[in-house]
């Protein structure tokens, strides 16, 4: 490990390694970017310290993407506030979207804060720590065409020991209206799949059994030799004849790794295709899960949303994924009370939920971002009320969608990757099944990380309960 001018003699005898706390908010993209920068951290010679007050940097990897999202992250700057007023030297870092968002104005809003990185910016953290322990404030935010990180071995911080993010994708060419990634993450870029690989095996070496391939849009992956997505069209003939798109890659991942399950997310409607259903249908491997943000059930709305499909299409993709994978979970993301929305779309996007029957979903209530299209061009003029009760009234429709789906599992054996205790219970397993429902039964002589087919006797509307009938690896 390469020890630098960061690890400080405290005394003649004894090395002084300086503690690094991290926490991460948002999506799984932020919690898999905290483990890039641990691992950058690591290798400068900083430790990590599980103790926030014991810590000589706090770094908060923050989320933009729903004003409450902030908010909450303010909160824990304030209270961060009072441990640095009692330990001076502590330094205080903001990652991530809010930092991207923001910029230096943070450094004058939160007085505490004395280094923002944004997503792209993880490798000059080295330099910027020497900035700040020279007494200066540090800022990068500068967004990359080409960085992925594909190089870096991310330190699985908050790991079971079981499954692993691998990002495959960073930022969104999508510009949907009301969402800031495109300009907290900047454009679409894929990472080599050479380094995919190695990632996975290295993973493998250390005894995982569970990969989730990470992209705000991973049915987008196209890997041409780098650059980014958009730029393809400019690509050489022999780029364009080699390249390798995500149907491909999820392909050679499991033929790579037959024992390995493989999940991923996010899927966006107008980019997932045929291919990738059938990729997951050849493979066991697979899970049987997708992931389908909807956003909304009415044509108007997805066209103010700049959602690039309709309603059929979505659909017709519905019923593809229904027919090829009969057994496939699928879930959703939905907002209620865009700009403009009204009854009738509202209850369109019931009736839509109604023909699909999601097992799960994220709902949310609109949240006008700063400097999207919505912000600029709609006026937020849904009442607060409104956009609650309607909330509300999809999250029940929810609960009854995934509790008839849970129930149908009853006297069904389903296979269950052991990952950790169940919350309820130190006597049970929990893990998830090849959908991604939370599946608990008793430990008997099991342990985690092994493959257990287990008869469901009750389910809830999150869960299943069963036990164990048979190991299978
Ligand atoms: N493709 C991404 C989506 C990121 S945002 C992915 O990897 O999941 C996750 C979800 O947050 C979106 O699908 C959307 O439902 C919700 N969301 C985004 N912007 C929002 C906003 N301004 N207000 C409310 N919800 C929002
Ligand atoms: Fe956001 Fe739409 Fe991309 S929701 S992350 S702009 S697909």
């Amino acid at each position: 490990m390469l020890v630098d001018s960061e690890v400080v003699k405290r005394n003649s005898t004894k090395i002084y390694k300086r503690k690094y706390h991290i926490i991460s908010y948002g999506c799984q993209m932020n919690f898999a970017d905290s483990e890039v920068v641990a691992s950058i951290l690591e290798n400068i010679g900083y430790e990590h310290c599980a103790d926030i007050k014991h810590s000589d940097l706090i770094l908060l990897n923050t989320c933009s993407i729903r004003e409450k999202a902030e908010q909450t992250i303010r909160k824990k700057l304030s209270s961060i506030n009072y441990l640095k007023k009692k330990k001076l030297d502590i330094k205080v870092g903001v990652l991530g979207c809010m930092a991207e968002r923001l910029k230096e104005k943070f450094l004058n809003e939160e007085k505490i804060v004395d280094l923002v990185v944004g997503p792209d910016a993880y490798r000059d953290i080295p330099n910027l720590l020497k900035e700040i322990n020279s007494g200066r404030d540090a800022v990068n935010v500068i967004l990359s065409k080409e960085e992925t990180y594909a190089d870096i071995r991310p330190q699985r911080l908050n790991s079971n020991g079981i499954s692993a993010f691998v990002s495959i994708t960073r930022g969104c060419d999508n510009m949907c209206t009301f969402c800031v990634v495109p300009f907290t993450r900047g454009r679409e870029r894929s990472r080599d799949p050479k380094s995919i690989l190695s990632e996975i095996n290295e993973l493998k070496l250390n005894g995982f059994k569970e990969i989730t391939l990470l992209g705000q849009n991973v049915d987008s992956y196209l890997w041409y030799g780098g650059g980014l997505k958009k730029d393809f069209k400019n690509a050489s003939e022999i780029q364009k004849k080699t390249c390798i798109n995500f149907a491909k890659l999820l392909d050679l991942v499991a033929k790579c790794y037959p024992n390995f399950r493989i999940r991923f997310t996010t899927s966006n409607p107008q980019d997932m295709d045929v291919e990738v259903l059938k990729t997951m249908k050849n493979h066991k491997n697979i899970c049987n899960h997708i992931h389908l943000p909807v956003q909304s059930g009415s044509n108007n709305i997805l066209k103010a949303m700049n959602r690039q499909h309709s309603i059929e299409e979505y659909l017709e993709l519905i019923k593809q994924i229904k027919k090829i994978l009969p057994n496939c979970g699928i879930s959703h993301d939905i907002i209620t009370g865009f700009p403009n929305e009204t009854e009738i779309d509202h209850s369109q996007t019931l009736s839509l939920m109604n023909k699909v029957k999601y097992d799960f979903g994220f709902m949310f209530k609109y949240s006008e971002r700063p400097g999207t299209l919505a912000a600029r061009k709609l006026d937020d003029n849904v009442p607060e009320k409104v956009k609650q009760s309607r909330l509300s009234e999809i999250i029940d429709l929810q609960f009854r969608h995934s509790s008839e789906n849970l129930s149908k599992f009853i006297g069904k054996k389903t296979e269950v990757l052991i990952e950790k205790e169940s919350k309820k219970s130190t006597s049970f397993w929990a893990g998830r099944n090849e959908q991604n429902f939370m599946v608990v039964f008793p430990k008997e002589n099991y342990s985690p990380g092994d493959f257990v087919e287990v008869l469901i006797n009750k389910s809830t509307y999150t869960t299943l309960i069963g036990s164990v009938i048979n190991k299978i690896k």
